[in-house]
């Protein structure tokens, strides 16, 4: 990352509030919040540029951790940003129901985003921007910033949905406002924004949520089990005293069924996997050496607490050539 002093970012603040006024004119513009850092620091500028003019979706694609909604819907709230909630869960359901390709569920949720967005945008006149929390790994991994020779083109690693995910004929010019940063420098301009630490400081969360995390074909049984078993991993590394230390850590279901035991009878249980890595831009991870006390702590924690699992195991991998996610 480019070393750059505080005045740097609050002067591409000042730029970028001048450039989105520019831009956007008399017009509205609509952003999905996801409860990741880049579209809440995507927002903050905006609505800071045209304030009452950015309309700030939350939409709830059935795809989110446990209380993700309320957290993060009170969060914007203390700073005069109301958010609109969309329960979308059952829509999205539907259209993943028996897809199983992680790139056919990114184009499903990409795809389903926009057009929430669009009937949102619909109940409003003029809406003819979409606001999008894209940053620089995002169009880098998408092969989509590709200028220059063949030879230059960055390989395409995922479609991520905020880039290449999108359908060809969405109803509104994108703004990206983030687009040439890189996610510490995101959270810089965050800080700049006077954004709350507590916001600016979460680990990044995918936009296709908790679906690229039940591998295969999501259901709401399977999301059910991932939500719980993830909640207890969140409460023991934040107890244990691990968040700041990780870049991003998550529960992963395979749908993987194994043979085991508890209260002395045999049980075919669900295999629950954790990741758990450091980072600075994504784009490189390493495994991170979580003490072994503290994994023991956390398998046996999600064993007792979520009723369908019966065994956990710890990711490795680091990246390359391993990606964060797994799908
Ligand atoms: P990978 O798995 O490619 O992830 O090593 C790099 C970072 O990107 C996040 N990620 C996504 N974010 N849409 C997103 O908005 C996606 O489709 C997507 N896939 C991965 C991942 O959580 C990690 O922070």
């Amino acid at each position: 990352m480019i070393q750059r002093d505080k005045e740097w970012y609050s002067q591409f603040v000042r730029d970028s509030v001048s450039r989105i006024r520019e831009i956007t004119g008399e017009s509205r513009a609509i952003v999905g919040i996801s409860g990741g850092v880049d579209s809440a620091v995507a927002a903050a500028l905006v609505h800071k540029a045209i304030g009452g003019r950015l309309i700030p979706v939350m939409i709830d694609n059935g795809l989110l951790r446990l209380g993700e909604v309320e957290l993060v819907v009170s969060c914007f709230a203390g700073l005069g940003i109301n958010l609109r909630v969309v329960d979308a869960s059952s829509r999205f359901l539907a259209r993943l129901a028996g897809v199983a390709d992680p790139e056919a569920k990114r184009k499903i949720i990409g795809e389903e985003f926009v057009r929430v967005f669009e009937e949102e945008a619909a109940k409003y006149q003029d809406v003819r921007f979409l606001v999008q929390g894209t940053i620089k790994s995002d169009v880098v991994e998408s092969g989509s910033q590709a200028e220059g020779s063949e030879d230059d083109k960055p390989r395409l690693v995922k479609s991520h949905h905020n880039v290449g995910g999108l359908p060809e004929d969405i109803g509104f010019e994108l703004l990206e406002p983030l687009r040439d940063l890189y996610k510490e420098e995101v959270r810089l301009v965050g800080e700049a924004l006077g954004l709350p630490r507590d916001l600016i400081y979460r680990h990044p969360f995918p936009g296709p949520g908790l679906a690229v995390r039940v591998l295969g074909e999501v259901t709401r049984e399977k999301l059910d089990i991932l939500r719980k078993a993830q909640a207890v991993l969140d409460r023991e590394i934040i107890e244990a005293g691990w968040y700041d230390k990780l870049w991003q850590y998550f529960c992963i279901l395979p749908n993987v069924r194994t043979v085991g035991v508890k209260q002395g009878g045999r049980t075919y249980g669900h295999l629950i996997a954790i990741r758990a890595v450091l980072s600075t831009d994504a784009m490189q991870a390493e495994w991170a050496r979580i003490p072994h006390d503290l994994l023991a702590r956390i398998a046996k924690k999600i064993t007792e607490e979520v009723p369908q699992v019966n065994r956990v195991v710890y990711d490795i991998t680091s990246k390359p050539p391993g990606t964060i996610e797994w799908e």
